[in-house]
């Protein structure tokens, strides 16, 4: 729906109507910015949170349907403990500055991943903020925490063997709609756009099934330094890909197009 608060947003930006449903974010460089500002890491990832509220709110404004912001890998446990320690502080810092923005901008909160290795005082917190946010409406934020996109696949894997076993489900019978329907992204819209920051060109264990047929946009920006003019040049260069699916008949990215 294009209310009239969107419709300024699009001309003020001079962007088409046809914005991706579901964007997704490798949010990278947040060590590299601290490193050159002679900065600890730790500062690189408190300036990245305020990227992340920034692109947020925009988000929510140009009327996105999912966003989500790749938080912490299951690889990232391997960084230095403090290093570790200092991002589940930062996790449940913004937690606990975020929600009222959250409810203020009719966010909801979700999470994907394997949620239970974090420390249990950050869970709960997590949790609590899932719910406080629960009836809301708007953009869905996704924060993938402990996330692997193999590790994904593998337990829905798990989840058909189980039913096939179990008689509820034939080998025959399963698609790939039912592995789509079997991940944790279950009931969120294709990933139409994947941005990835600093400028690698890796898919460092995303979404693995869900990316087949999303949008690239790779920008050499660090993390805490991807504020708005840079999300409206994703968006812009989205907005001129032709999408075919791995057919041929080009496909002009409308939303009507993108529903398959
Ligand atoms: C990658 O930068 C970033 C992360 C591993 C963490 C992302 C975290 C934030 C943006 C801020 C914290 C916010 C929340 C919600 C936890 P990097 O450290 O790999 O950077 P580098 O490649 O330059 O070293």
């Amino acid at each position: 729906m294009e209310t009239p608060k969107k419709a300024a947003l699009l001309k003020r930006y001079r962007l088409k109507p046809h914005l991706p449903r579901h964007v997704a974010i490798i949010m990278d460089g947040n060590g590299r910015w601290a490193k050159k500002r002679h900065l600890p890491r730790i500062a690189g990832h408190r300036a990245g949170a305020f990227s992340i509220r920034e692109i947020v709110r925009l988000s929510g404004e140009l009327g996105l349907e999912a966003l989500t912001l790749y938080a912490f890998s299951t690889e990232n446990w391997k960084r230095p403990p403090r290093e570790v320690a200092l991002l589940m502080q930062l996790l449940k810092q913004y937690l606990r500055s975020e929600v009222p923005e959250l409810l203020g901008n009719n966010v909801r909160l979700g999470t994907i991943g394997n949620t239970a290795d974090l420390p249990p005082k950050i869970g709960k917190e997590l949790k609590e903020s899932i719910q406080a946010t629960s009836h809301y409406t708007g953009l869905k934020l996704i924060l993938p925490l402990s996330y692997s996109g193999r590790a994904d696949l593998a337990r829905a894997v798990k989840g058909i063997a189980a039913k096939v076993k179990a008689g509820k489900l034939k080998p025959s019978a399963v698609t790939e709609k039912t592995i789509t329907q079997s991940l944790s992204t279950a009931s969120l819209p294709e990933v139409d756009l994947l941005i990835r920051t600093s400028g690698e060109m890796r898919v460092s264990n995303f979404l693995l099934w869900e990316l087949a047929y999303s949008e690239f946009h790779i920008t050499p920006t660090l993390w805490p330094d991807f504020r708005t003019p840079h999300f409206i040049a994703a968006l812009r260069d989205f907005q001129t890909r032709q999408r075919r699916f791995g057919g041929v008949e080009s496909v002009t990215g409308s939303v009507t197009s993108w529903a398959r």
